[in-house]
């Protein structure tokens, strides 16, 4: 599984370069605002341009630039611009592309499944953002994308926010323990089984799919089954648990927050043992290293 580090912090992306498994790195609008954000508050000055060659020239991987237009037309443009622009620093741009870009009933919703096709067709490659079900994903393979991006940390929100659940943004969700509720109080009697009646309205899953686990699952099986060569990078990822699961899958890449690889590498028992083994380094031992 490739490693992508999901920030538009230049600090950050530069200190897990040197971990030496960072594969490439995602962007989109709110890192890019965060990571200008915390330039000026810092008095930096550097121009935007400047500040993303930067980015591109500090990693031998795929980098993520997000258009900002909303028809296919806007965002092949831009699309071109950005590749034009900084694809030449270090030949590794990719150009993420919403699925979807409606924000009302009226709004086209195919200028994103469009734009993919074209970008593709002329040899930009593009990462397809803001993929929220396995059908969005199964479209944009068929449009030839180069990688797509479920975000499955926002499915989680959004069946936990459904149900009322208070959560905070890093915490881990069951999904399979929500379906087996679900289940239990579809097939009670008595009190609970009239409580889910009344539930009726209530929606326990995002059409069947219980949290964004099963959601990225669901479009493993889905590109297996027609050997479909998009690149699936599981996106919004929050937690340690959600890297592990997503590992185990074999999805191709993960894009994931600095926070959570700094978690990944941590256990206390790896501590206590770290501990214990300095301890018992007996002067023997050490002088075996010297030199
Ligand atoms: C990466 O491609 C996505 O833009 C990012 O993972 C979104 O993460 P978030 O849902 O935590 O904002």
């Amino acid at each position: 599984m490739q490693i992508f580090v999901d920030t538009a912090d230049i600090e950050e992306i530069k200190e897990a370069k040197k971990w030496g498994i960072v594969d490439g790195v995602t962007t989109n609008p709110s890192l890019i605002k965060k990571a200008v954000e915390k330039l000026k508050s810092r008095g930096t000055e550097i121009s935007m341009e400047e500040y993303i060659k930067e980015i591109c020239k500090s990693v031998d991987g795929p980098v993520s630039l997000e258009v900002k237009g909303i028809t296919a037309e806007e965002m092949i443009r831009e699309a071109e611009t950005l590749h034009k622009k900084f694809n030449g620093v270090n030949n590794n741009v990719v150009i993420k592309i919403p699925v979807n870009t409606a924000m009302q009933e009226e709004d086209e919703i195919f200028e994103g499944i469009k734009a993919v096709k074209q970008l593709e067709s002329k040899g930009i490659p593009t990462n397809v953002t803001l993929v929220m079900n396995p059908t969005q994903a199964l479209l944009a393979a068929k449009a030839g994308a180069s990688y797509v991006s479920p975000f499955l940390g926002r499915i989680d929100d959004y069946i936990r926010d459904n149900l009322g659940i208070e959560h905070g943004k890093w915490d881990v969700f069951d999904g399979a323990l929500l379906r087996k509720v679900e289940e239990g109080m579809r097939n009670a009697d008595g009190d609970d089984g009239e409580r889910y009646k009344k539930m009726a309205s209530i929606s326990f899953s995002d059409d069947g799919i219980y949290d964004g686990i099963e959601f990225v699952e669901s479009i493993v099986k889905i590109y297996r089954a027609y050997n479909f060569k998009t690149k699936i990078i599981a996106a919004s990822v929050r937690n340690v648990l959600q890297v592990r699961k997503v590992a185990e899958m074999g999805v191709d890449i993960a894009t994931i927050p600095f926070k959570v690889i700094k978690e990944m590498i941590n256990h206390p028992k790896t501590i206590e043992g770290m501990k214990k083994f300095t301890q018992d380094v007996v002067e023997e031992y050490r002088a075996i290293f010297e030199e």
